[in-house]
């Protein structure tokens, strides 16, 4: 079928080597706006190597990258950040020692137009910039039902909060394109399923465009509106949840291995 418009990430022919290895092996994914893809396979598959790729940590050999048109292959983190790429760490991404809403702030730095210098020499703008970027937080600690941990260094915070105020660091960046890095990993089925239920919440709320890196497959059955399964940095099988699930390659390649 033909698509009427072009996806909002366009991802063709992605390769990345390291050394011998082939950790992406010319993979093609498209996101569109709104959407969330579950990318699964076992570990060392390369799903977080496609995070890598799209923010810019990694250099791919081959392959191109698109976000709404524009290319991303060479550009820097931050400069993929600055067009609204936003993502979460398979191992937390917070400073310890900032409490959470520092880390939120500092997750909307890009957004702000003030720096140092030019904020002592306009205090008044600086100090309106700084409301605004505070009141855009704290939705963001609002959505999430943060509240209490507002002040707490994020060092000090049990590990589903910690989790969630990741997410949390993430949104305040007013993401296009949110990236989830296993973001239920070592959590019990309690905290599993508060994070199933803020994920829909972020869904309802914000709309980001979403790509969700993730082993739990009753959340990526649940969210996703459609999958991606990789093994060895090759893509298996792309197609609905339903579809994946009774996919007989990606039975063999990753649910037969986890059974
Ligand atoms: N910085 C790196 N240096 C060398 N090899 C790497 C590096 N990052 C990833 N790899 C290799 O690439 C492959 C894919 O890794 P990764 O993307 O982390 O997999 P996953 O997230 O699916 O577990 C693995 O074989 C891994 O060892
Ligand atoms: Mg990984």
């Amino acid at each position: 079928m033909e698509r009427v418009s072009e996806p909002l990430l366009r991802v063709r022919g992605l390769t990345l080597r390291f050394g011998g290895v082939t950790a992406l092996d010319s993979v093609d994914l498209d996101v569109d706006r709104g959407e969330l893809l579950a990318v699964i396979g076992p570990n060392g598959a390369g799903k977080t190597s496609i995070f890598n790729c799209l923010n810019g940590v990694y250099r791919p050999q081959e392959g191109t990258i698109t976000l709404d048109g524009q290319p991303l292959t060479g550009r820097a983190p931050a400069a993929v950040a600055a067009l609204g790429v936003a993502r979460t760490f398979q191992n937390l991404g917070l400073f310890t020692h900032l409490t959470l809403v520092e880390n939120l702030m500092l997750g909307r730095h890009h957004l702000m137009r003030t720096g140092f210098l030019t904020g002592m020499l306009w205090w008044g703008r600086a100090k309106r910039e700084e409301i605004a970027h505070r009141a855009a937080v704290e939705e963001v600690v609002e959505l999430l039902e943060l509240e209490p941990y507002r002040h707490t260094p994020a060092g000090l915070l049990p590990y589903g909060v910690a989790k969630r105020a990741e997410l949390g660091r993430a949104l305040a960046m007013e993401p296009r394109l949110l990236l989830l890095d296993e973001p239920v990993a070592g959590m019990n089925l309690e905290e599993t399923e508060d994070m199933a239920r803020y994920l829909v919440e972020v869904r309802r709320e914000l709309k980001p465009a979403m790509i969700l890196v993730e082993h739990d497959m009753r959340l990526v059955m649940d969210l996703a509106d459609r999958v991606l399964a990789l093994d060895f940095g090759v893509m298996v099988a792309t197609g609905t949840p339903e579809h994946i699930q009774s996919d007989p390659d990606v039975i063999a390649a990753y649910l037969g291995g986890a059974a």
